[in-house]
């Protein structure tokens, strides 16, 4: 029989298993990548939240008070009795606008890589809205959601903190299509972060605190912790910046110098000056994130920009 310590080790052991083989095979590939989902365990889903609280960081406040702004008319769109699906839930204060706001939603499933964090948001919620019915879902919403195509409810999807931005725009395509299927006849509030000021999106991966060097490097730092793995983490640099061409911010982690790491007694070389992709954060026009959502086959009903148009949270059909 399998004692639950047992069980636990092994959900362990698997996932670790994974970030090894991610990280073995993204720093053998040129260029060096890292997938971004890495970034989020317990400490980097705290930073997160810190990023969200930072004066450059304008994308979390301008959708939460957009959200906060059209809550009735989100809600009459929605309508009554809905589920909600939130895609990457985090510290779960927007959910609260629109639980606030909405009829009666007869159910929340929020999914979230981050296990520790996700139960702990779940907890604080529950005593908030008792009567809700919540379904917390730790997993990786970017692999194939396990929800049945079909549910007697109306579904709405809530995909906030521009999140897609983190997708190529093919693959943020694809996703759409996925949810699509799962969101069949509802809908998907979805915020999307917008082309704007170079120097403005500089500043919002840049901040002067420090925190958003410290979320990225403490992918590697996680790496050291986690898994038989050695990073010097003096080693390596923190560098965001705007490719104006491609849309999108990327993050990238810099090799001060020559040297090697060791992840499960495999050496990795780095030249000085070499870069770890970390992450990419496509920005968009309102048309061009329209277009992108129809072709996955929704129909764009309704969008909410700020005045300086920062940000934009858009209303979707599902088809
Ligand atoms: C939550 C992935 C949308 O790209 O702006 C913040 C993550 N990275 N600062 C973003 C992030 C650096 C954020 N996303």
């Amino acid at each position: 029989m399998k004692s639950a310590a047992k069980r636990t080790a092994t959900m362990i052991d698997s996932a670790t298993e994974d970030f090894t083989d991610a990280l073995l095979e993204g720093l053998r590939t040129a260029p060096k990548s890292i997938p971004c989902k890495y970034l989020y365990d317990e400490a980097g889903a705290r930073l997160f939240d810190q990023i969200c609280m930072l004066p450059e960081y304008y994308p979390a406040r301008t959708e939460t008070s957009l959200l906060r702004a059209h809550a009735a008319e989100i809600a009459a769109l929605g309508g009554a009795g809905v589920e909600i699906m939130e895609f990457g839930a985090g510290c779960g204060e927007k959910i609260r606008i629109l639980l606030d706001a909405m009829d009666r939603p007869r159910a929340y499933i929020p999914v979230d890589i981050a296990e520790t964090w996700l139960r702990t948001a779940v907890k604080r919620l529950a005593r908030h809205y008792p009567e809700l019915r919540i379904y917390p879902t730790v997993g990786d919403f970017a692999s194939p959601l396990p929800w049945p195509t079909r549910s007697d409810h109306r579904r709405i999807g809530f995909f906030p903190g521009s999140t897609i931005g983190n997708f190529t725009p093919a693959g943020a395509r694809q996703f759409l299509v996925g949810l699509a299927g799962i969101l069949h006849g509802g809908a998907l509030l979805i915020g999307v972060d917008l082309v704007k000021d170079p120097a403005i999106l500089h500043a919002a991966y840049n901040d002067a605190a420090g925190i958003t060097a410290a979320f990225n490097c403490n992918l590697l730092a996680r790496a050291n912790r986690e898994l038989n793995a050695y990073f010097d983490l003096t080693g390596f640099s923190h560098y965001a910046f705007y490719n104006a061409r491609e849309h999108r911010i990327e993050m990238h982690l810099v090799s001060r110098k020559a040297q090697l790491a060791a992840i499960s007694g495999n050496a990795i070389t780095f030249a000085e000056g070499e870069t770890v992709i970390t992450e990419y954060s496509y920005k968009y026009t309102v048309g061009e994130f329209q277009a992108l959502a129809a072709s996955a086959g929704f129909s764009p009903r309704h969008v909410w920009c700020d005045p300086e148009r920062l940000f934009s949270v858009h209303w979707l059909g599902a088809p």
